[in-house]
């Protein structure tokens, strides 16, 4: 593999013009608060507002001024955001250390648009795959593809993990609305053997067809649990080897590894190294999603993803969605020493958006060298984490609300819901926007106190406020505006990564404990005592394991 080259090199991001003046202006912005803010300005809360693609940013509960705002997009400048989004989209390498293009965006690209990677266009490639996935969807919805013993499917299961797991998931539960109700879905990415045993205890072979999701189709926990499926098919189908082409599909970019399990790479859905793990979804990872909902929805999510994309590489930076949620994610990180990042989405569908969006940032940007090899100057991705609302507001939302720490939060919510009942929809929206307002404002002494609480109890009822968030809107949850909110955080990790000038992009901090792990299977499952070479606490670990086998 080549070294990077020079135009890598960025200079340090701390001997910036925007950056020294960001860390002065943060002094100032730090003696203010958001009701002074608010005060100031009676426009700011009708001021401070996005709108794109049908989503709606209100940032006005973030501790910025115009001033903020200006140095903010002047570091995107001065980190050639631009460029960098230019690069990305025209299929450069800009995953350095893996030496390859990152082009979730060719996923989402309509007919007839080109994208070339080495010169060849990969767009009629991904066309090609998704006629072959809805093809394959609309067989198995129908009822028309048979299991070996004749029998229509009922039941699918997804073999993954990570980003082959954590997207399908997402969506799944995110899109179930939409999907065939007659259909199970199932997910299995754990190699604890309860994952599998619990996923299929109620179903039977011949009704039930796995999906073997795996990029490299090597990772120990999929394949381990991919052929624990094939023994449970064939037990269950009477041993018969030829059942498992119509029980097993795989979904991959490795042929050979698929063959080898067995899998007929007729019924392989491909896909290319250029898509990362955790940007996977909209490829044909996403076949589970699109058996649940089916090819014309699933064309609907690709849609809403293109035209965030489409938003994202042209819109100016200020009035760019993700630019904007990313910028402020580095201003929170680096001038307030936030740590973490929470997601709320209001809407029972998302309740796996907050896992799926750990994958994304977190194995994005929970980097510590540069592009260029140097140690980092500045923290760089905050831990993201949230549940979805109410729920958390009966849990961990009192810290967030009158603990120590900042943390900024993205409230999600929806003007209209799928599943209208009495006014259960407005008082879930009141939360939201009430969660928004009290994290901002707070509540003064005084006002405690006039509501005749005892001075000894007045400091515990005090709210601070001066907590930021941004309140993200949409008209209704959609499989196209799945697509829009999912590019906007993939979006936002970008932005940030670029700020950091940090390779987004790849994983290698997964890979050391997988290595290790490999070496201690073997320990503890040897009949003979093994030679160990670990340190005492380790070794002594594994002895304890060894002696209840
Ligand atoms: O956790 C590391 C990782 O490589 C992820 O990036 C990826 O999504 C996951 O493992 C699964 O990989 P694969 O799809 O190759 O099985």
């Amino acid at each position: 593999m080549t070294t990077p080259s020079t135009s890598l090199l960025e200079p340090s991001l701390l001997e910036l013009p925007a950056w020294r003046a960001l860390r002065q202006h943060a002094k100032e912005v730090s003696k203010t608060t958001l009701r002074q803010l608010f005060e100031n300005d009676p426009e700011r809360g009708t001021r401070y507002n996005a709108e794109a693609v049908g989503i709606f940013l209100d940032y006005s509960k973030n501790r910025i001024t115009d001033e903020t705002l200006k140095l903010l997009l002047e570091l995107a400048e001065q980190r050639s955001l631009k460029q960098r989004i230019d690069a990305m989209f025209r299929g450069d390498r800009i995953n350095v250390t893996e030496n390859r293009a990152v082009l979730h965006v060719a996923l989402r690209a309509p007919k007839g648009q080109s994208i070339l990677v080495d010169g060849e266009d990969v767009v009629p490639g991904v066309h090609a795959v998704l006629d072959k996935m809805s093809a394959f969807s609309d067989k198995v919805r129908s009822g028309a593809w048979k299991g070996h013993t004749g029998k229509r499917i009922r039941n699918i299961i997804n073999i993954g993990i990570g980003g082959s797991d954590r997207g399908p998931v997402m969506a799944y539960e995110a899109l179930k609305h939409y999907s065939q109700r007659d259909l199970t879905f199932r997910f299995v990415s754990n190699v604890d053997g309860t994952d599998f045993v619990e996923a299929v205890r109620d179903l039977s072979a011949d009704e039930t067809l796995f999906l073997v999701a795996s990029k490299t189709f090597t990772t120990l926990e999929t394949m381990t649990n991919a052929h624990a499926a094939r023994a449970w098919a064939l037990k269950g189908l009477g041993g018969d080897e030829s059942a498992v082409a119509k029980h097993f599909v795989a979904i991959s970019t490795n042929a050979k590894e698929v063959a080898k399990f067995g899998i007929d790479t007729a019924n392989m859905f491909g896909f290319w190294d250029w898509v990362g793990g955790r940007y996977s979804m909209e490829s044909a990872i996403g076949l589970s999603t699109m058996l649940a909902i089916g090819p014309d929805n699933f064309r609907a999510l690709l849609s809403g993803f293109h035209q965030m994309d489409e938003h994202f590489r042209s819109a100016p930076f200020e009035k760019n969605l993700p630019v904007l949620l990313g910028l402020f994610t580095v201003w929170y990180t680096d001038f307030f020493d936030a740590q973490t990042q929470a997601v709320l989405p209001y809407e029972q569908y998302l309740k796996r958006f907050p896992a799926y969006l750990q994958q994304l940032t977190m194995e994005s940007n929970g980097k510590h060298v540069t592009l260029d090899g140097k140690r980092v100057e500045t923290e760089t991705g905050p831990v993201y984490w949230g549940e979805p609302g109410t729920n958390g507001q009966h849990s961990f939302y009192q810290l967030i609300h009158q603990g120590t720490r900042l943390i900024p939060c993205d409230f999600i919510g929806f003007l209209k819901t799928l599943n209208p009942l009495g006014d259960q929809h407005a008082m879930l929206m009141a939360n939201v926007f009430a969660q928004a307002e009290a994290l901002a404002f707070g509540k003064t002494a005084e006002q405690v106190k006039a509501e005749g609480t005892p001075d000894w109890l007045v400091p515990h009822r005090v709210f601070e406020g001066n907590r930021p968030s941004n309140t993200i809107l949409a008209e209704r949850l959609t499989p196209e505006i799945l697509g829009k909110l999912v590019a906007l955080y993939e979006h936002s990790v970008f932005t940030q990564g670029v700020i950091w000038n940090i390779d987004s992009f790849d994983q290698w901090g997964v890979e050391l404990g997988k290595v290790l792990a490999q070496k201690i299977i073997g320990e503890l499952t040897s009949e003979t005592e093994p030679k160990m070479a670990h340190d005492s606490s380790t070794t002594n670990l594994i002895r304890k394991f060894r002696a209840t086998r």
